[in-house]
């Protein structure tokens, strides 16, 4: 895990800014909302008696987009006959405490009797290292923005071979080549010069990757791209706390103004410069991601 990631609150203060200059969250509600209901209903139809309907979260965060994907589970659920009354087990896995516990006060006012909840704070690498035959095997397993942090190919091997259900969908919704990977790519390579239409031969988009190991084990995928906008505006302001804040998200850096090495702030706020236009006085880049499904059968 990145150690902005391990800063906790703070990490959550800059994601916050990041989802209110982009949309991300409803965006992201769009997306699942127009592609998971029908995965979903040929879930249930491929199970005859089946008594719960199981999701494993991975990275799951303070679990609002955990409850979103609850209400679409619920809709499908009401949707489709004698599965009404179905119980749901959700599980979810988060390395980080400050949002767990925002998870676990958000249940707890939810008064939701169909949905048995089991949050598990620890990181995804330990929870699968206690793995056993006896667990319970999931209908869906979602990384909503979190497949970043693990190791790609070990986690989704464990979950296809383990912790799957063998007709079960895992679901990513993972960043595509957009300003925010190209500032992360600049950090990551300072030296790397090129423009930004050229690809840097040593970097490799998560989407890609996931689907390279999907065809290399055999495994079938969807991925659906869509694209909005991130307001990059107040990034140009050294006084605003919210530009200052986007910007750490973006750099993945706690305080990135001030602590980054001068050659290095200058060239990655060129670099925002040059990946956004200026629209109605605001400056706007593009933000891209892609809603994957990999399964085996
Ligand atoms: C970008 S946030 C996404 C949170 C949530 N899924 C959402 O969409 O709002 C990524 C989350 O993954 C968690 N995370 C990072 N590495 C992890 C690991 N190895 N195991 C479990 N959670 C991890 C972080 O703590 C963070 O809460």
């Amino acid at each position: 895990m990145s150690s902005f990631v391990r800063t906790g609150e703070y990490y959550y203060k800059s994601f916050d800014v990041m989802k209110n200059k982009t949309g991300e969250f409803l965006k992201n509600v769009e997306i699942m909302r127009d592609h998971m209901p029908s995965m979903i209903q040929k879930l249930l139809h491929s199970e005859q008696d089946r008594t719960s309907f199981n999701i494993l979260s991975v990275g799951s965060g303070t679990g609002d987009m955990d409850l979103e994907i609850l209400k679409i589970v619920k809709e499908e659920l009401q949707r489709s006959q004698d599965c009404h009354q179905m119980k749901i087990f959700n599980r979810a896995v988060e390395i980080n405490k400050y949002p767990c516990d925002l998870y676990k006060a958000a249940i707890k006012n939810l008064n939701d009797q169909q949905t048995h909840f089991d949050l598990r704070h620890q990181s995804f690498e330990e929870y699968a290292g206690e793995f056993t035959m006896e667990q319970p095997k999931f209908d869906v397993i979602h990384f909503i923005h979190s497949i970043y942090y693990v190791d790609i190919e070990a986690v989704l091997k464990h979950c296809i071979e383990n912790e799957l259900q063998d007709n079960g969908r895992l679901v990513f919704m993972v960043e595509r080549a957009d300003l925010i990977s190209s500032v992360l790519e600049k950090q990551r390579f300072p030296d790397w010069h090129g423009t930004p239409e050229e690809k840097n031969p040593e970097s490799f988009e998560t989407a890609e990757k996931m689907i390279e190991i999907a065809e290399k084990y055999g495994w079938k995928h969807e991925v659906h791209p869509h694209e909005y906008f991130i307001d990059v505006t107040e990034i140009f302001d050294p006084q605003s706390t919210e530009g200052n804040l986007l910007l750490d998200f973006i750099t993945h850096s706690a305080n990135f103004r001030s602590t980054a090495d001068k050659k290095l702030l200058q060239e990655t706020l060129a670099l925002i410069e040059d990946l956004s236009t200026l629209k109605d006085g605001k400056r706007l880049g593009v933000k891209g991601e892609s809603l994957i499904f990999i399964y085996k059968i």
